[in-house]
């Protein structure tokens, strides 16, 4: 093996730009020549790339989002799409491809795992919904984001008696909204994978107000619903004078944490590693704190991470 590529797609997420540079890094010292395609799939089709050095990596590690940048390419859902990116990676002379991203990504990367592409996958997406890996990256530095903003909330909220919902990203996984109220002492976390009562979650935060609690927080992933719709139909049930704040794209960027660096650095050397040992359509999840190889097909058959139901009950025993 010569040449390899990385690219980065969908979503963007902290500890991309840390994945990027180990693997840079990783196969210098393999001596493999790596490129950079720049907007994922789409730069594939379009073959924007770039030859990698240490330099186009140096002081990249501490940023957020991704210098390679992403997109969300529709053609990578057609066949022509797939041969297209397919054929420009074999004119490229690219023997192995390392593709970062969440669902949708590992989805593209699959159909080129299907026309004989040797690729591996690195998990990176906020919504920590990709199955075969306990954390992705971007997790969480998203987590402590919201922690960040969750707290600040609080002071504001005490001060007034208010309560807030705090809409969360995530698509249809609660995972952030969850993992947040436990870190930040949320009341409740709204999240699309169980029912929740409305009414009785009104008559509770009324018991609290009237017991002299000088704030609620409550978790909403967008996935459940709409932060303001929601807040607007409990704001005249519950006491509390209620506030929305929907923290958005805020969650998705800045400085990586360690937990982030450090699992980019190992996801990226494990990635070229096991391109060099042969392996190929697998993405690389961490499962119980090592490296583990899960085909591809398996990854997406599984559909959504399921929400660790330990991780609700600790939710939900803490709030009372
Ligand atoms: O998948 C990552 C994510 O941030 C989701 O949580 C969110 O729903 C979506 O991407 C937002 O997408 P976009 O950046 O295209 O608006």
């Amino acid at each position: 093996m010569k040449r390899i590529a990385v690219l980065t797609s969908g979503g963007d997420c902290s500890g991309m730009n840390a994945a990027v540079r180990a693997i840079v890094r990783s196969c210098l010292a393999s001596n493999l020549e790596i490129i950079g395609i720049q907007k994922g799939f789409q730069g594939l089709i379009d073959r924007y790339y770039e030859v990698l050095s240490t330099k186009s990596v140096s002081n990249v590690l501490q940023r957020g989002g991704t210098f390679l940048q992403s997109a969300r390419c529709k053609e990578m859902y057609d066949e022509a799409g797939q041969r297209l990116a397919a054929e420009n990676l074999a004119g490229l002379g690219v023997e192995g491809l390392i593709v970062l991203g969440g669902d949708g990504s590992l989805k593209g990367a699959l159909a080129l795992a299907k026309r004989h592409v040797r690729v591996i996958g690195i998990p990176a997406s906020i919504d920590n919904d990709i199955p075969f890996t306990d954390m992705a990256l971007g997790v969480d530095t998203a987590l402590n984001n919201i922690a960040r903003a969750v707290d600040n909330i609080k002071d504001t909220a005490s001060s007034h008696d208010r309560a807030f919902l705090v809409e969360t990203m995530g698509r249809n996984c609660g995972y952030l909204a969850v993992v947040s109220a436990i870190a930040c002492g949320a009341e409740y976390s709204l999240i699309p994978e169980e029912p929740f009562d409305l009414e009785a979650i009104c008559q509770e935060l009324r018991r609290r107000y009237q017991q002299g609690r000088s704030n609620s927080i409550i978790m909403v992933a967008e996935g459940a619903g709409n932060a303001q719709k929601i807040g607007e139909q409990i704001k005249d049930k519950i006491g509390f004078e209620t506030r929305t704040i929907v923290l958005g794209h805020y969650q998705r960027g800045g400085s990586p944490t360690v937990f982030d660096r450090l699992l980019a650095a190992r996801f990226g050397q494990a990635a070229v590693v096991n391109l060099l040992k042969g392996e190929h359509g697998k993405m690389l999840g961490l499962i119980n704190s090592r490296m583990v190889l899960t085909p591809l097909d398996d990854v997406i058959g599984a559909g959504i991470r399921p929400i660790d139901k330990l991780l609700l009950r600790l939710a939900n025993n803490l709030a009372i």
